[in-house]
């Protein structure tokens, strides 16, 4: 099996080009599915997650063509299943879109209870509710989501929590329905906007996403479309972390700064420099930032998927933080292996508090989930010594050419059996 290696005590330094968005790509490649015409989506990150949701694509009969490493060429007109195979969706949490994409444009699905990181409990209740609030039979036996409907049909859905995927499966299943829905409490994460984008490109009449109202009118057909992914805030988030951890100066190219903004601030606030430039943000380091509090919360808020990262910056800071994980029940699993590198963390249910200037010594440790696996490689960077990094499946399903773009910037990093 494959594994990180990393030699603690390199800056980093130099220009890196962020990947299209992981969790816009991996609702478009789905939400294809609600079109029987061309669709081409440029932009697409280059990493597993996308792959998978390929061969599930191509499992159900439809043809697919990549016509360069980032660009899809996806033919959904020869449709002709709705059970995506359990193999496959266990792989990622995303084959939930799925559901929503099937029963919208087939009329029915059945997709096994999906896969991804491990993050504590992950219910689908709400998908299950707005899908069964737009007329959809739910049942859910054996392990399988199964949801059938003659024809859907426009409502008010109100969401108990405010849910990414939820938000997106709905408003899928609702692209295709009768009459107009209305999502409120709705996530308002910039990729749901992508997706929404991506949609109204085809002909769907979407109003709101961004907000907490997003407005559905339905249509009967969809058109062709051909739609560049925007850039990934997360990945883009993680290399402004690593640059200010390793009290590097780094320039992320290829960016939304705007979507940036909650990372950016935080940053600002622990007294890393960060420049704004076009689609450009330069990240700063400094020795020793300063301590701050994080709470995570759904977009705007701070991400919940650059939680672990920070924490591992936070072992830098002058004085004591505190992180309070606001969105899923069980997201410190990345603390005990940070522990074995010798950071000082205290949890306490919901809320961790990190000891700061704490001497990082390299160790062997085990990627997690997708996101805690890139804080062990800004662990492993800042640490002393070497660092080994096992499962790093995890970290290949969600991000492009990690190793090479950070050894790039002059990371000593590579992969080793
Ligand atoms: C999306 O997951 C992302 N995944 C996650 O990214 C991200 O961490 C998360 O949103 C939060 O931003 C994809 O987009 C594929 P949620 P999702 O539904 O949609 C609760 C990464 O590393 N909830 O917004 O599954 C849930 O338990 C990944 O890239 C319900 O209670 O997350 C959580 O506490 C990991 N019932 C909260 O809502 C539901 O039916 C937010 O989850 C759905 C969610």
């Amino acid at each position: 099996m494959a594994r990180l290696h990393i030699t603690g005590g390199s800056a980093l330094t130099g220009t890196v080009k962020i990947s299209g968005a992981k969790n816009a790509a991996v609702a478009m490649i789905p939400a294809a599915l609600l079109t029987e015409a061309p669709v081409r989506i440029d932009n697409l990150p280059d990493i597993k997650d996308i792959r998978v949701l390929v061969e599930i694509l191509k499992y159900l009969g439809v043809k697919v063509i990549w016509q360069s490493p980032s660009a899809l060429a996806i033919d959904p007109s020869s449709l002709n299943r709705w059970q995506p195979p359990y193999d496959l969706v266990k792989m990622l949490r995303a084959s939930y879109y799925f559901l929503g994409a099937l029963v919208g444009r087939y009329g029915r699905a059945e997709v096994p209870v999906p896969g991804g990181c491990d993050l504590g409990p992950r219910p689908i209740d709400q998908h299950i509710k707005g899908l069964a609030a737009l007329g959809a039979d739910v049942n859910v036996e054996h392990g399988l989501i199964k949801v059938e409907a003659k024809k859907l049909k426009g409502t008010n859905i109100y969401l108990d929590v405010v849910s990414v995927g939820a938000t997106i499966n709905i408003m899928l299943a609702a692209t295709r329905a009768e009459g107009k829905t209305v999502i409120e409490n709705a996530a308002k994460e910039p990729e749901i906007v992508d997706v929404a984008n991506f949609l109204n490109a085809m002909g769907a009449k979407i109003r709101g996403a961004g907000t907490d109202v997003i407005r559905i009118t339905g249509v009967d057909n969809l058109g062709p479309v051909t739609h560049t992914v925007i850039p990934d805030r997360i990945e883009a988030g993680t290399y402004m972390i690593a640059a200010a951890a390793t009290g590097g100066d780094v320039v992320l190219q290829d960016v939304i700064p705007k979507h940036l903004d909650p990372i950016t601030a935080k940053l600002r606030e622990m007294e890393i420099e960060v420049e704004e430039a076009g689609d450009k943000i330069r990240v700063l380091g400094n020795t020793y930032p300063a301590a701050a509090d994080i709470k995570t919360f759904p977009y705007p808020g701070f991400p919940t998927d650059l939680q672990s990262l920070s924490m591992v910056l936070l072992t830098q800071a002058e004085g004591n933080s505190v992180i309070t994980e606001n969105v899923f029940e069980n997201r410190f699993k990345h603390v005990d292996e940070l522990k074995r590198m010798g950071a000082k963390i205290k949890v306490e249910g919901r809320t961790a508090l990190i000891e700061g200037r704490t001497r990082l010594t390299g160790a062997p440790v085990k990627a997690c989930d997708l996101r805690a696996g890139a804080a062990f490689i800004i662990a492993g960077l800042i640490a002393e010594g070497e660092t080994v990094i096992s499962d790093i499946n995890h970290i290949y399903r969600g991000y492009e050419k990690i190793c090479e773009k950070m050894a790039a910037l002059g990371a000593q990093i590579k992969e080793i059996e």
